[in-house]
């Protein structure tokens, strides 16, 4: 640990007039300023210098009291901050002897430098837990290290910064989620400046090392957000420690930690504090509003109470008024001096906040009580009110966000993933968190990919993950550059950081390599460079205009017949799977001619006859683009629901029959609903999926419990209901759950009923369609994740075929411990719709999972597949993630390195998702394709221009 000097006071702090309490120090005191004065030119210090010799020199003059209410009141106005001499540490105080410096050779850095944008291509060198120098020649580096070092090649690989969370809840609400262990919200006041995340914080949570796993290196870990002041955070490095407590793990932990009030002479460093406003802490305390504005400002007027005695305190010590403060202490107050140290400027605030009347609320009591904000947190609609930001006191606030989760709730569904480029065109500074468990701090680097294809600029998206949320923590004296003397994080990725599915092939932390051994696939060129990506230009025009509601109705071309122009592959479903049909060269793209929604040619121009078509055509020229089938989701309430959180905008929950009374108008227990009957068209997340090549959508009635109904198939790009092939099939599959429900039903209580209804089917609904799964007509499907479940339902399954004597129809959705019973699941011809694509242990149920790269060889779904198991893959709970489908079925067939082809993924999210949930088989050209321009459908470069459906005679140009 450094220690800071004492750091030069601003303006003086002791006016030396007035002193009416100490006539007869009156004479010496004047001439103190000379003194000090003299002695400070002569030592050559600045006059800060000056005022700590005159505080040293008085202090030795006065009662123990007086000396320490001078000591004190002379720190006053100090600010947090690393030591002058901090760059020039020769070891981190996080340096664990025995690290063996490492030499990383031949690494295409991106630095942080020129704002983001320097690139070197250079040496670098870790000693001692920092990066100890970075250049061209390895031998100048090396020279005088005086203990043996670890060489490794980086082969030209892109090294960047580790990557820094500004949001995270690792530790505190750790996974897989048990209920002894959930320590980030406490609900025992709507304002409590004075709780820790540190005192929650768990050493045991599997994302630390799934993060890390994901180039994560540190995170600021905050309190929850159901409080409007919900307490201190801290700032994390995530990598284990010998000592395993929760203390080795904090980055310059402020001084409060060990004690109540620091030495006031001590050096500070930078303090969190978690703030929100909005739905969560209103709705959790039965607020409104009003009354959360109200509970911060009087919390803050209790600081302010605080700090203007204090202050008054230390007007009276500057004037030398001992008399008027003898035997008064220090005005404090453990409870409120983190508040207090707000309003000293010592605290970097945080704060979770949503729309713009939030947003507003906030930065006026910033400025009502004069203190500033770190950043806002999510801020879904900061992009639309930039001028209220930068009125914020002080400097405006960054804003940390999520890329492309919204819409969750009313706060949020003004959302736009381009965001993040308009608060930049505004210079803001943009962060992308993950708000960790929420979404998976593995993938935060994701986040600031997506950010990048929706036009943030390149420096600034790496940025986002790295120095600016370093600096919005206060830590970019250390951390979030690849820079002499700051610590060694580092990450050498498999691909340029902003190329989809970028893995790390090592994490430093503090100079110590965290991967034992890294899975990674030799990725191709392309990969090794800026990923190109689409012009959104208009889009995110539009979204300011609109307010984040643009408008998403798809518009049918005009003309009948449609011309694909610059054709370079073409997909298309067959029976049971997907193939590539034609590959272009790039002296020889393809076309395709549609006429009402009809393909009538696709191939070469000659092949096809372009010249007959005599101008009739529209032409959409895909630039090297593709053709491929539409994508089907499942595993969402996609279509049932608008908003998440907000009950009237959605169908609602089913009975379940096994916990509550199903009502007898309804059929009693043996109803089963259908979904169809309570889906909505045109909800902004279908919309906005079918705009992202996702045109159907396989839905089940939303379950609490067991039973959830008889899902439907519908298009994601229609309005109305009535229109042709908006209902693709009424009915596909029966859907139960089988998991862990609280104190619900046991286990072997849901087996049981399932059981009873497979083996005797009872009378009504319910037994029409149990029957239907017996003799081998419908589809079963059962939510749950369990290796264990899995395997009593393979032994279910068996039972009931050798005593009925047919073969039936089971699927998995969820399945995230399938690949543990992969072969026997093989054998029993029982799929796996795996929820969602890239597993995450949230649940006990599902701690086992196959992480995939770097972790381990083979991810879930190749292992499934290498044994035969009908794979497809959905998205869980987040309805506004099914867009990025696409991504998600690309990312597999990355982290399978070339044993899961294009079509085959394609396949993952289109052909088996129907097989796997019921689909009836229809004629391959029935199904609607999706046309894109720059890339296929899996491509990062891409943007789908056209939808094109036979089934309802047209092409949607989007
Ligand atoms: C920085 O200054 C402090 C106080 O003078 C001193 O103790 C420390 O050794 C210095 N550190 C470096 C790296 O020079
Ligand atoms: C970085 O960006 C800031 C703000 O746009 C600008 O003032 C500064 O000159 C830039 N610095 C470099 C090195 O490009
Ligand atoms: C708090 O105490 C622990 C244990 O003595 C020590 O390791 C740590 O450095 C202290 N932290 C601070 C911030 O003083
Ligand atoms: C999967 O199926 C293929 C083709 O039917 C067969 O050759 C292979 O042995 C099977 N693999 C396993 C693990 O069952």
């Amino acid at each position: 640990m450094e220690k800071a000097l004492p750091r030069p006071v601003a303006g003086t702090p002791f006016r030396l007039t007035g002193t009416r309490g100490f006539p007869t120090r009156r004479t010496l005191l004047g001439l103190i300023p000379a003194i000090a004065c003299f002695l400070g030119i002569w030592y050559g210090f600045a006059f800060g210098q000056g005022i700590k010799f005159w505080e040293a020199y008085t202090t030795n003059r006065l009662s123990p009291q007086a000396a320490a209410a001078v000591s004190r009141c002379a720190h006053l106005h100090d600010k947090p901050g690393p030591p002058p001499n901090f760059s020039k540490r020769t070891q981190s105080d996080r340096y664990v002897p025995g690290t063996k410096p490492v030499l990383l050779k031949n690494a295409k850095i991106w630095s942080g430098e020129k704002n983001g944008t320097e690139v070197l291509y250079a040496d670098v060198l870790l000693d001692k837990g920092i990066i100890k120098g970075i250049g061209r020649t390895s031998l100048k580096l090396v020279k005088g290290l005086k203990e043996e070092y670890e060489v490794i090649d980086a082969r030209n690989a892109w090294v960047t910064p580790g990557i820094v969370d500004l949001h995270s809840h690792l530790g505190t609400s750790p996974s897989p989620g048990l209920a002894g262990a959930e320590d980030d919200n406490s609900i025992h006041g709507i304002t409590q400046p004075w709780l820790r995340a540190v005192d929650g914080l768990h050493t045991s949570d599997d994302a630390y090392e799934l993060s890390i796993a994901g180039g994560v290196t540190s995170a600021l870990v905050l309190p929850g957000s159901l409080n409007a002041i919900g307490g201190q955070g801290i700032t994390i490095k995530l990598r284990k420690t010998a000592e395993r407590s929760p203390t080795a793990m904090l980055l310059e932990a402020p001084y409060h930690l060990n004690t109540s009030f620091p030495k006031p002479d001590g050096p500070l460093r930078w303090r969190q504090m978690k703030h929100a406003c909005g739905e969560n802490p209103s709705s959790y305390y039965g607020n409104t509003r009003m009354d959360t504005v109200w509970a911060f400002r009087k919390a803050y007027d209790t600081a302010r109470q605080i700090k203007l005695q204090q202050d008054a305190y230390c007007a009276k010590v500057e004037a030398g008024k001992f008399n008027e403060i003898t035997d008064k202490p220090y005005p404090e107050d453990l409870q409120w001096e983190a508040l207090v140290d707000v309003l000293r400027g010592r605290v970097k605030v945080q704060v979770h906040c949503y729309e713009a009347v939030d947003l507003d609320d906030i930065v006026r009591l910033s400025n009502e009580f004069q203190f500033s904000i770190a950043a806002f947190h999510h801020a879904h609609e900061a992009y639309l009110v930039p001028d209220v930001l930068k009125r914020a006191y002080g400097r405006p606030p960054a804003v940390a966000m999520f890329a492309s989760l919204f819409k969750y709730k009313r706060e949020a569904y003004r959302g736009s993933e381009f965001a993040p480029r308009i608060l930049a065109e505004h210079g803001l500074s943009v962060v992308l968190k993950s708000d960790h468990p929420v979404t998976d701090s593995r993938y935060l680097l994701y986040q600031a990919q997506q950010a990048y294809l929706y036009g943030l600029p390149e420096s600034l998206a790496i940025a986002s993950v790295t120095s600016t949320p370093a600096s919005i923590v206060g830590m970019d004296h250390r951390i979030g550059y690849v820079r002499e003397g700051y610590d060694a994080d580092l990450v050498i990725w498999d691909s340029h950081p902003l190329a989809l599915g970028a893995t790390p092939k090592q994490v430093f932390i503090d100079g110590i390599p965290q991967l034992k051994k890294a899975y990674v696939t030799h990725k191709p060129d392309v990969f090794q460079h800026t990923p190109d990506v689409p012009n959104y230009d208009k889009e995110a025009k539009a979204a300011v205009e609109y307010e984040g509601l643009p408008p998403l109705k798809p518009k049918a071309a005009k003309t009948g017949t449609v011309l694909f122009t610059n054709v370079r592959s073409i997909f298309i479903r067959t029976e049971d799977s997907v193939q590539e049909s034609f590959t272009g060269q790039d002296t020889k793209l393809g076309v395709v001619i549609v006429k009402n929604g009809k393909v009538l040619c696709s191939g070469t121009q000659l092949a096809c006859d372009v010249a007959s078509l005599a101008g009739d055509a529209e032409i959409v020229d895909l630039k090297g683009g593709s053709i491929a089938p539409g994508l089907t989701t499942f595993g969402t309430a996609l279509g049932l629901v608008e908003i998440t959180q907000e009950l009237s905008t959605q169908d609602g929950f089913v009975f379940d029959p096994l916990t509550q009374k199903v009502p007898s108008i309804l059929g009693g227990d043996t109803a089963l609903v259908r979904a169809v009957d309570g889906l909505q068209f045109g909800t902004r997340d279908a919309l906005t999926a079918y705009h992202d090549g996702v045109t159907t959508a396989i839905t089940a009635p939303v379950g609490a419990g067991f039973y959830a109904g008889l899902s439907t198939t519908f298009t994601t790009g229609v309005l109305n209901k009535l229109d042709d092939e908006a209902i693709v099939q009424d009915v596909n599959a029966v859907h139960v759950t089988i998991r862990h429900f609280g104190t619900g039903p046991s286990i072997s209580t849901q087996v049981g009923t399932l059981r009873r209804l497979l083996l005797n089917p009872p009378q009504g609904q319910a037994g029409e369609y149990f029957q239907g799964i017996v003799d081998g007509r419908v589809t079963l499907v059962v939510n749950t994740d369990s290796a264990d479940i899995i395997a009593t339902l393979v032994l279910l399954k068996k039972e009931v075929e050798s005593l009925k004597g047919n073969s039936i129809s089971l699927t998995v959705a969820g399945g995230l411990e399938a690949h543990l019973v992969a072969k026997e699941l093989g054998e029993a011809g029982v799929g796996v719709v795996q929820l969602p694509a890239r597993p995450f242990p949230t649940t006990w149920e599902r701690r086992r999972i196959l992480p995939g790269h770097p972790l381990v060889e083979q991810n879930s779904v190749e292992t499934l597949l290498k044994h035969n198991v009908t794979v497809g893959v959905g998205v869980e709970d987040e309805i506004s993630q099914v867009r990025n489908t696409r991504f998600d079925i690309a990312w597999l067939a990355l982290d399978a390195g070339g044993s899961i082809s294009k079509a085959q993924a394609i396949a993952l999210g289109s052909t088996n998702v129907d097989k796997l949930l019921g689909g009836k088989a229809k004629a391959a050209e029935e199904y609607d394709l999706v046309a894109t321009e720059g890339g296929d459908l899996l491509d990062f470069s891409s943007k789908v221009k056209a939808v094109i459906s036979l089934k309802r005679g047209l092409v949607d140009l989007l």
